[in-house]
């Protein structure tokens, strides 16, 4: 039954089509993208594990408040070997459950952290950005519907190299998605991009928005 869910996932990882990371209103969506360890899998830890008298760090119980802390807990790349894993889906009334005394963590969570475990267990990585790999899924998935040649939303297109630099170079694309006053917020009516779509546009502006 494991190894079922565990070739599923590896499937919707591997097979599906290469969408920008952390893109993922609904589940289905998110076994083809990178799950982004700061904005998804952290969040779960903090609010389910680290909470006062439990993994803090204080007492004998291992803190889980860093990705290094998680990283002792798993085998890249195979949740069914990785503690972490275990834990969570050990049956309930075994003293190796966790959360302890509480229920099991929803589904939707431990799938994200069985496909995080299944991705490499990665931190936020910045080191590999490349425009039409890294960056241009972002504007497709994110941007694109609103700032299109048919529909330049605030006369701004972000279709493909030149658009989306010209709109760096301005300042206003790191303004709008880091959603700092005097810009409009974006993308707009909907969640701010993820921790790691941030970073990675913040990191290609950096080193001279290579068009790689
Ligand atoms: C649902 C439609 C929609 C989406 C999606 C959207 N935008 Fe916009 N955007 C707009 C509209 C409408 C405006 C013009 C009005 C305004 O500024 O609020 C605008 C304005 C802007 C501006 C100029 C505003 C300023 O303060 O400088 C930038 C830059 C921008 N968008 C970037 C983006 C980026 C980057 C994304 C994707 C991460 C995105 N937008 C997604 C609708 C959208």
């Amino acid at each position: 039954m494991k190894l079922i869910k565990i070739f599923a996932l590896a499937g919707l990882a591997l097979g599906g089509i290469m969408l920008a990371s952390c893109e993922h209103e609904s589940e289905q969506v998110h076994g083809t993208t990178k799950v982004c360890f700061p904005s998804e899998v952290l969040p779960i830890m903090v609010s389910n594990c680290n909470m006062s008298g439990c993994h803090t760090g204080g007492g004998e119980l291992p803190a889980l408040s860093t990705y290094n802390d998680l990283l002792r807990l798993v085998v890249p790349g195979q949740p069914s070997k990785s503690k972490l894993h275990k834990v969570l889906t050990a049956n309930q009334i075994s003293s190796q459950f966790m959360p302890a005394g509480a229920d099991p963590l929803p589904k939707k969570y431990m799938d994200l952290i069985s496909l995080w475990i299944l991705q490499g267990a990665k931190d936020l990585d910045t080191s590999n950005v490349q425009f039409t790999a890294t960056i241009l899924p972002i504007f497709k998935a994110n941007c694109e519907r609103c700032h299109n040649v048919s529909m330049p939303s605030g006369g701004i297109i972000l279709t493909d190299y030149t658009t989306i630099k010209e709109c760096a170079v301005s300042g206003r694309l790191l303004g709008t998605i880091q959603h700092l006053p005097d810009y409009s917020a974006m993308p707009q009516g909907a969640d701010k991009l993820c921790d790691c779509n941030i970073a990675e546009i913040t990191n290609w502006i950096n080193i001279g928005m290579p068009n790689n």
